[in-house]
C-alpha cells in the first residue's frame, strides 16, 4: 500500500496510511511526510507497533534527535522522554515532584522547546500504554489563527519579539525565581523569538506562542503579557482546535513551527505512557 494522507477534522490534521514503521521508512517517504507537515501541522500514524529502535529510526529521518538532558524525565534512552503517569517501576508520579510538575505544565497551551534556542521544529509522540479511556491531546492551528486576524492587527503585530523562558512557566505554576539554583539559571537562559513566523515550505505566516512566552521585548511587562494572553485565547478558539483521540500504538508527529498543543486533565489510576522525541531547528529562530 502506498503512502496516503487523509484529512481529519477541519483543516490542519491528517492521518497517514501506507506506512508500517516496523521496517524503516525510506528517504522518499520521509520527504513526503516533511512536505505534508507544511500542509498538515499534525500527522497521525495509527497503530504503529514499534519500540525504541524503530521510533529512533523514524525521528532521525527528520534531523538529529534532541538529546534528553532532563534527568527527571529520562527513560534511559538518550533521545526519549516519557510523558507518563507512572515511573519505570509502575508507581504513580507524585503531583508535587518535578515529573509531576512537567505533567501539570503540559496542561497549558504550549509549543515544545520554545524556551530554547534553537527551538524544537518537530515532535513525535508514541502511545506506549493507554488507559481504557485515554485523555485526548488538543492542537491549535496557528496559521489559521493568524490568517483570521484583521489586516490592521497583523500589521501591528509583525516584527514584535517575545521572550520565552522556563522560569515564566514555573512562576505561573507557583514557583519563585529563588527556587531555581544559580546553576539552572545559568544553563537555561531566557530566549527571544519572533511573535510571527513564516513557514519555509508553505510560506504561510503563523502566531508563535507558548506557555513559556513571557513578555514582548521593549514593552512594559504587563502590556506584553496581556497581549500574549489575548492572542492565546484567540488562537485556541474551537474553530482552530483539533482534539486527538489516542488509540493503541498511535504515533503523532507535529510541526511545532505552526501548532500549539496541550494535554487534558487525567486523574485515573490506569497508567498512560507516551514516549516523546523531537528534532530542533538547525538555526536560531
Ligand atoms: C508532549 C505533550 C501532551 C499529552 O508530549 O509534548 O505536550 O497529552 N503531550 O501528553
Ligand atoms: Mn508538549
Amino acid at each position: 500500500m502506498s503512502l496516503a494522507f487523509q484529512q481529519e477534522g477541519k483543516t490542519f490534521v491528517a492521518s497517514v496510511t501506507g506506512l508500517d514503521l516496523r521496517t524503516p521508512m525510506g528517504t522518499q517517504e520521509a520527504q513526503a511526510l516533511e512536505q505534508a507537515l507544511a500542509k498538515y501541522g499534525l500527522l497521525i500514524l495509527r497503530n504503529q507497533q514499534i519500540g525504541d529502535d524503530q521510533q529512533q529510526a523514524f525521528i532521525e529521518k527528520f534531523g538529529p534527535p534532541v538529546v534528553a538532558t532532563l534527568k527527571e524525565l529520562a527513560t534511559g534512552h538518550p533521545h526519549f522522554y516519557d510523558i507518563a503517569t507512572v515511573d519505570s517501576d509502575g508507581q504513580p508520579i507524585p503531583a508535587d515532584s518535578v515529573r509531576g510538575m512537567y505533567l501539570l505544565g503540559n496542561l497549558l497551551w504550549h509549543t515544545d522547546g520554545s524556551q530554547n534556542q534553537p527551538p524544537i521544529r518537530l515532535t513525535a509522540l508514541h502511545a506506549r500504554v493507554l488507559p481504557p479511556k485515554p485523555p485526548r491531546t488538543e492542537y491549535a492551528d496557528m496559521c489559521a489563527a493568524w490568517e483570521a486576524l484583521p489586516k490592521q492587527r497583523q500589521i501591528e503585530l509583525e516584527g514584535l519579539m517575545v521572550e520565552h523562558s522556563i522560569y515564566w512557566l514555573r512562576q505561573k505554576m507557583g514557583l519563585n525565581m529563588s527556587d531555581f539554583s544559580a546553576e539552572t539559571l545559568a544553563s537555561r537562559p531566557a530566549v527571544v523569538h519572533p511573535l510571527v513566523r513564516q513557514h519555509p515550505v508553505s510560506g504561510r505566516k503563523s502566531l508563535y506562542l507558548a506557555s513559556h512566552a513571557s513578555h514582548v521585548i521593549g514593552w512594559p511587562l504587563e502590556k506584553g503579557r496581556a497581549l500574549i494572553d489575548e492572542l492565546t485565547a484567540h488562537a485556541t478558539q474551537p474553530q482552530f482546535v483539533y482534539h486527538l483521540e489516542w488509540e493503541a500504538n498511535d504515533l503523532a508527529i507535529w510541526d511545532d513551527r505552526w501548532t500549539m498543543h496541550r494535554s487534558t486533565p487525567y486523574n485515573d489510576p490506569h497508567p498512560r505512557v507516551m514516549r516523546w522525541c523531537a528534532v530542533r531547528e538547525l538555526h536560531n529562530v
